[in-house]
């Protein structure tokens, strides 16, 4: 049995619109995604979140699930149109207010830590129609007032922050690839979006720094996203491109935070289609995270391209992989999940060897690792042994990292339960618990009663 230092977090995570359901119920506003979801061929099979894994009205039931998984914290999303629907701060739905208080003190009667993601994805449609969603200049305050009402309605019992999941993907699959809402295919529109998001975050945290932490205590960060990439061979131009990789993935959004401003390679290449940070605002980023939180699924070889991208690679069209001009490939020897992601756990530990040295060794925590699965339900039972070796070889190769020298303290499976996969609709399945979409019933698959098992034993 694997053995982690006495203090590391265990936990679990959703997001909003993935779990919630109810979404025209009590008030809430439309997000981006309930729009999205209408227009025909972008889900598939049509499927949107309006029931979802109703969460929404099952927060006991789903705390009672995870108490028995022995987690310590539980990682959620608050959806900013259930508080605010039109976005702004000037109309506050107090019962939205209310589910997030119930489901806190739910949480915290049972000694589980909430940790509270401000941003996953469910924009308030009417910012999107009023400000152009996060191209506009005006969205970074829009958030940070948001986020101000988060902090003063719930940061007497939330301790754990994390202004924004994944801005590359918001960035590149929404505004690049056109595949995540708002929909929109561009090479310019993601650098723009990136920039606002990372404005977003930094205004956030000043004012949280400003006006809650030195009273509130309690620690804030921002969730970044990001595969392994492992030079194609030995040649100094596939390792320099594999660097360039990570620098284009990682590095866009979480150099800003650690070092300032963005990687020199994304200044050169993207020249005007990168917008520049003022002097204050790198001041503002500078810092701006007490944690580095990182979200990884996958790994892929990297190769340099010289212009010579052609059909072989993954990301084409949409601003990414032409810019930073990388071959990307995989291993057909490598087990695939049925997102037709690799499953590589090295790739883990060398991505976070990666961050620990350049980023002079963060306290990290995995705020998102996990698999889809085609899962089956029979009896009752759900043997889902490649989830739980999944989970077997990330967990051995973090234990690993954390041997030599990375200060990794926590991991987050994603994700507690099945639901809502975006583009996938429901036909991805990520959870330890399996979800019956007809009678929304629960049950832990096999494992769920591993990872319970293993926390037991720490
Ligand atoms: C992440 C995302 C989650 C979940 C997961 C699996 O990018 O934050 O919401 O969908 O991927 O695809």
């Amino acid at each position: 049995m694997l053995q982690f230092p006495k203090d590391f977090l265990w936990g679990t995570a959703t997001s909003s619109y993935q779990i919630e359901g109810a979404n025209k119920t009590d008030g809430k506003g439309p997000s981006i995604w309930d729009a999205f979801c209408q227009i025909p061929g972008k889900i598939s099979n049509n499927e949107n979140g309006d029931t979802a894994c109703d969460h929404y009205h099952k927060v006991v039931e789903d705390v009672q699930m995870m108490k028995a998984l022995n987690i310590k914290a539980y990682r959620f999303s608050i959806s900013w149109p259930r508080i605010l629907p039109d976005g702004k701060v000037t109309k506050i739905n107090e019962k939205g207010i209310d589910f997030y208080n119930h489901l806190i003190d739910t949480l915290l009667k049972n000694e589980i830590t909430p940790w509270v993601t401000l941003y996953h994805w469910d924009l308030p449609l009417a910012l999107q129609l009023e400000y152009d969603g996060w191209t506009g200049e005006k969205i970074s305050d829009l958030f940070a007032d948001y986020a101000d009402l988060c902090f003063s309605r719930f940061g007497d019992r939330v301790k754990n922050w994390i202004t924004i999941n994944e801005p590359w993907v918001v960035a590149i699959l929404g505004y690049g690839q056109g595949v995540f809402a708002p929909g929109r295919i561009s090479n310019i529109e993601p650098y723009v979006a990136g920039h606002q998001l990372l404005l977003a975050h930094a205004k956030a945290v000043q004012v949280f720094r400003t006006k809650y932490q030195p009273t509130q205590g309690g620690q804030i960060g921002i969730t970044n996203n990001c595969d392994w990439r492992e030079p194609a061979s030995d040649s100094d131009a596939d390792k320099k491109a594999a660097t360039r990789a990570l620098e284009f993935f990682l590095g866009w959004f979480a150099d800003p935070i650690y070092k300032g401003d963005y990687p020199k390679c994304m200044k050169e290449r993207l020249g005007e289609r990168l917008p520049a940070f003022t002097p204050e605002e790198k001041t503002m980023l500078l810092h701006s995270s007490d944690f580095f939180g990182l979200n990884h699924y996958t790994t892929m070889y990297a190769a340099e391209a010289s212009g010579n991208l052609g059909k072989t690679n993954t990301y084409g069209n949409g601003g990414m992989s032409e810019d930073q001009d990388v071959i990307l490939s995989s291993d057909p020897k490598w087990e695939y999940t049925s997102m037709r992601w690799a499953v590589v756990p090295w790739g883990c530990r060398k991505l976070l060897q990666w961050i620990a040295n350049r980023y002079d060794n963060p306290p990290i925590y995995i705020t998102e690792n996990g698999c889809s699965y085609n899962d089956n339900l029979e009896n009752g039972i759900c043997a889902d042994e490649k989830r739980t070796a999944f989970f077997k070889g990330y967990l051995t190769e973090c234990n690993a990292a954390i041997q030599q020298g990375v200060n990794l303290k926590g991991y987050f499976i994603w994700s507690l339960m099945d639901n809502f996969e975006w583009a996938s609709g429901y036909s991805k399945r990520f959870g330890i618990h399996y979800v019956d979409f007809e009678t929304l019933e629960r049950t832990p698959k096999d494992s769920a009663r591993w990872y319970a098992e293993l926390i037991a034993n720490q």
